[in-house]
């Protein structure tokens, strides 16, 4: 036999020589969720180790983190009910809790990354990514929204948009608004290939902010499909993305693998709520070997082609010494 691949495998020093892929704190997004009020953190249910943080311990996180050299984040609101309405007011009111939360960490920690949410279903009290009339989610109407949103988060200290509507168009809509308003430096993050998928039912818990009818079939796309991810993701190339996003991950390894092939820009991939749900409750239940299970997941997300990984886990990897 002249070929043994086994002899790349024969010790850890040349496995790790001839490793291909890698997981760093560099290509990690943490994403975090805040809640109104002061020095509160409760504990996501059906994600264990994840918290809603105030302000204050917003901060905290932060700081905690990028001792870590976990230096991007990823920032959602859980937004009180009464505060929520139609056209999601409350997204784009300088007082509100998401904007005050940005200027607050850019104030504190000017060099950490901030990737900001642009969609409307947090203050919706529709609870969608849209503007509703009559049942239906208006694509037009709702870009002006979301440009109201994207701007009023750049004014705060956002270094990168993500859009995760899914509307038509709003790629190159928020990159207008954001140029005409001088704010040529800020990025864009699009939520590119996002489909309607159930691993999404853990986000919705930490925000409450599950549609109140419906669901998300008419602007997210449908978990069949992978050569419409192609088509998403070629407009958003043309409107000016800075990132291609793919969500979920784990369910969606062809995609990511598709775009990277298929694409010049960095691709990022979201190892969404429910993928790390999975993952801790067969932890908990002593079915998985959670470290190996974990950096297993987020190696395949990598070697798929994803630049960036926004997961969950990030924090707890790079504690825990698992990467
Ligand atoms: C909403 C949004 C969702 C997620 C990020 N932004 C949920 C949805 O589309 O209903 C999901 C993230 C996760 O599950 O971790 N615009």
């Amino acid at each position: 036999m002249l070929q043994r691949p086994r002899r790349n495998r024969k010790s850890e020093v040349i496995r790790q020589m001839v490793q291909e892929t890698h997981i760093s704190a560099a290509n990690m997004i943490f994403p975090l969720f805040i809640v109104d009020g002061v020095n509160k953190k409760t504990e996501v249910a059906s994600m264990p180790g994840i918290y809603r943080y105030s302000i204050d311990n917003l901060l905290r996180e932060v700081e905690a983190c990028a001792k870590l050299g976990l230096m991007s984040f990823d920032l959602f609101p859980n937004i009180e009910e009464s505060l929520k309405d139609k056209l999601a007011t409350e997204s784009h009111r300088e007082e509100g809790l998401y904007l005050r939360a940005i200027r607050e960490v850019k104030k504190n920690f000017p060099e950490v990354c901030i990737v900001t949410d642009v969609a409307m279903d947090p203050y919706s009290s529709d609870g969608h990514d849209g503007l509703v009339e009559n049942g239906e989610i208006l694509n037009d109407e709702t870009l002006e929204i979301l440009g109201k949103m994207a701007l009023a988060q750049a004014q705060a200290g956002a270094d990168i948009i993500a859009p995760s509507d899914m509307m038509d168009g709003r790629v190159g809509y928020i990159r207008n608004v954001l140029d005409d308003h001088k704010f040529t430096n800020v990025s864009i993050m699009s939520y590119s290939a996002k489909y309607a998928s159930a691993f999404y039912g853990p986000f919705r818990d930490a925000l409450e902010s599950a549609p109140k009818f419906g669901d998300k079939k008419t602007y997210q796309m449908n978990p069949a499909n992978q050569r419409e991810a192609l088509i998403e993701a070629n407009l958003d190339e043309i409107e000016g993305a800075d990132f291609l996003m793919v969500k979920p991950a784990l369910a969606y390894l062809d995609v990511i693998k598709l775009l990277k092939d298929n694409t010049e820009l960095p691709v990022a991939a979201y190892n969404v709520s429910g993928e790390y749900a999975m993952i801790k409750a067969a932890a908990q239940r002593g079915w998985l070997n959670e470290e190996r299970s974990t950096v297993e997941v987020l190696t395949s997300i990598r070697r798929a082609g994803a630049t960036a990984i926004l997961s969950y886990h990030s924090k707890e990897v790079l504690e825990k010494g698992w990467i």
